[in-house]
This record gives structure tokens, sequence and C-alpha cells, in this order.
């Protein structure tokens, strides 16, 4: 097979997601281990995954993905010995978080131990961990025996993939197998927790809310909180501009959307919102009223929408809940 960057055709192997073939992953498992690329599903996103152990493979990573090198990748295990195994310290509020919340969507940032080569965590001298929980992620990296290191397996600052087609436009001619589980169920990027300083903080919201992480280990700091020395050099996951759709977004109250859809103002526009629009003719996604359910739909929306051709995406305001915090968040990036 062809490595050269664009002139891949992957190989997509179809799994069942509550049952995963185990036959079907040895291939992309052996992949894996030689340094190949394997895109695979979580429960958040698809993650695009290389060993964590050869830098070539992670060089691969940043290549196919135009990431910079300053952008440190998750590493994803099968369970918590081996998380401890890539930590060169394991905190104690680390182990209550990972009783609490894995396998799971939940990233900690730990000091790294040297055989995770240092690139994967763009040379930081720590490393994020997470076990994941979906069937088909547990089951490949079981299959393969390697840590693997895996961003959301989409071009660079664009919109994390919830399903293999989403995968397939965006990295296609870059990526040697691509594994389709179906849809996502999560559908928003994993909580990233710091536990490298004196206060465990919140580098990226997700699902896991924040006031579920202190319920857990009592305090924890936002980036905004945090003390100098403990905001382990912004998460670059954080960058104003990320998760962005090919078109400009923007997050507006509904009636704002409705006034200018009925005064022929939303021309080409393509609609995210919670409640049908009560406008003729209008372009819209409508997704379930509560926060997981809409996370879950979200980033599929944001595609589909993009895949039919408009010119603009207008999504309902969410409200200001706790719940919501993981999606506010992705808006705000994603507006421009
Ligand atoms: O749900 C997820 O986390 C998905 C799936 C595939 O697991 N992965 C994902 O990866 O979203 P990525 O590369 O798109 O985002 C990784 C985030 C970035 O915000 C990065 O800065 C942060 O994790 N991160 C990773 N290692 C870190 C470290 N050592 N220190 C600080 N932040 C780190
Ligand atoms: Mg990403």
């Amino acid at each position: 097979m062809s490595t050269q960057k664009g002139s891949e055709t992957p190989q997509v192997v179809v799994v069942d997601r509550g049952q995963p073939e185990r036959e079907r992953l040895r291939a992309p498992a052996a992949a894996l281990r030689r340094g190949e690329l394997v895109a695979f599903p979580t429960e958040t996103v698809y993650g695009l995954g290389a060993n964590a152990l050869d830098a070539e493979a992670i060089a691969k990573i940043y290549e196919a993905k135009g990431r910079p090198a300053n952008n440190p990748l998750i590493v994803h295990v099968p369970d918590l010995a081996s998380a401890k195994a890539l930590a060169a310290r394991w905190p104690e509020e680390a182990t209550r978080l990972a009783e609490a919340f894995w396998p799971g969507p939940l990233t900690l940032v730990v000091p790294r131990k040297e055989e995770v080569v240092a690139t994967v965590s763009a040379g930081l001298d720590t490393v994020g961990l997470r076990v994941p929980a979906h069937p088909v992620a547990r089951a490949l990296l079981e299959e393969a025996g390697v840590p693997v290191a895996a961003p959301s397996a989409n071009l660079y600052t664009q919109t994390s993939p919830t399903r293999a087609a989403h995968v397939l436009k965006s990295l296609g001619g870059r990526v040697g197998w691509v594994i389709d589980g179906g849809a996502t169920e999560v559908g928003v990027e994993s909580t990233v927790v710091s536990l490298a300083g004196e206060v465990p903080v919140l580098l990226r919201p997700g699902m896991v809310s924040l006031e579920a992480l202190r319920e857990v280990v009592g305090e924890v700091h936002t980036l905004a909180e945090a003390p100098a020395e403990d905001a382990p050099r912004q998460s670059p996951g954080l960058a104003r501009r990320h998760y962005a759709p090919g078109v400009p977004l923007r997050v507006r109250e509904k009636e704002a959307i409705e006034a200018d859809l009925r005064q022929g103002r939303g021309q080409g526009v393509g609609c995210v919102v919670r409640e049908a629009l009560r406008c003729e003719g209008a372009v819209a996604v409508v997704l379930p009223r509560d926060a997981a359910g809409f996370a879950a739909g979200l980033y599929d929306a944001l595609h589909r929408l993009e895949r039919l051709g408009v010119d603009a995406i207008w999504v309902e305001a969410p409200p200001g809940e706790a719940a919501w915090e993981a999606i506010r968040d992705r808006l705000d990036r994603a507006a421009h």
C-alpha cells in the first residue's frame, strides 16, 4: 500500500458497534503496531490513531492533520493499569477520577514517562491519558497491545468527526485504515483535566462536567482560576479558532433567527435548533432539547449542512446551564 500523503485509499472496516468482530480488527491492529495510521470510533468522536511508542508513527499524525507540532495528543489505553504504566507519577486524584469516570470521556494529564515519545506531548513533560468506553476502541486497543495516540480524525481546526463518513471526507486520502463503528454517542471531545500541578485544572470542558469532577476530587480550577504555574502552558485545544466548519457559523437567539428568515435575510443559511422553526422553507436540523442529545448530534448536523452546500450556519444559542458548558465552549470556538 502506498503511504504517500494524499494518495491512499483507505481500507474501511465495518464492525458491529456493540460486539465488534475481533477478527476484523486484527489487520488494523497490526497496522497500528507497524506504525501506520488507523482511524477508529471512540464514544466522543473518531480518533486518528498511531502507536504512541513510535516517533515516526506520531509524525504521521501531525502530517496527516496538518496539526502544529505544539499541540499535544491524547494517548488511549485499555485500562487503568496501562495508564499508570505511562505516567512518571500517578497523583491520588488521578485514581479517584479514573475510578469515577473511566472508561469514559475524561482525559487526565499527568507527568509523562520517557517511553511515551516526546512528540506525543509536543515536548511537554506531561501526557494526556484516556481509557475510552467505546466497545470498538476498547477491542482495538486490546488487539493492538500498544498505547494509541489519537487526536480527533479531522484536518486541523475543522469540525471533529462523529461518523466514519466524516473521517473519509476530511482525511480520506491520508489514512490507511478507517474502522466504521457507526455514529459516536457523546458527540463532543473528552473533558481534559491536568493533575500535574497542586490543584486539578480543567483544560477543556466536556460532557464530564466541572461539577461532576468537583464532586469526586473537591477543588478543581478552571483555566481562569488557575495560578500561572498550574496552568500547564495552555491546552492548544483551547485555540480560539478550532472545531470550525468550513462556512461561517453564528450563535443566535431563536427569535432573531426566525425574524431574519421571515424577512428573507436567511438565503443560503442552514440552522441548528432545538425546536422546529416557524418559517416556511427554512433549512434546519432539529436536535434534541437535552444537552446530551444535542451534543450527540451537533457535529453531524454541522457536517450535514456543509454537505448540503449552505453558505452559513446559524446555531440556536444554548441554555446557560452547567450541563451545556462543553457545547457553549465548542460553539464559541466554531463561531467565525
Ligand atoms: O474525545 C477526545 O478527547 C478525542 C478522542 C479521539 O479521544 N480526542 C481529541 O483529541 O479530541 P484532540 O487532539 O483533538 O484534542 C486533545 C486535547 C487538546 O486540547 C490538547 O491540547 C489536550 O488534549 N492535551 C493533550 N495532551 C496534553 C498535555 N500533555 N497537556 C495539556 N493538554 C493536553
Ligand atoms: Mg481535535
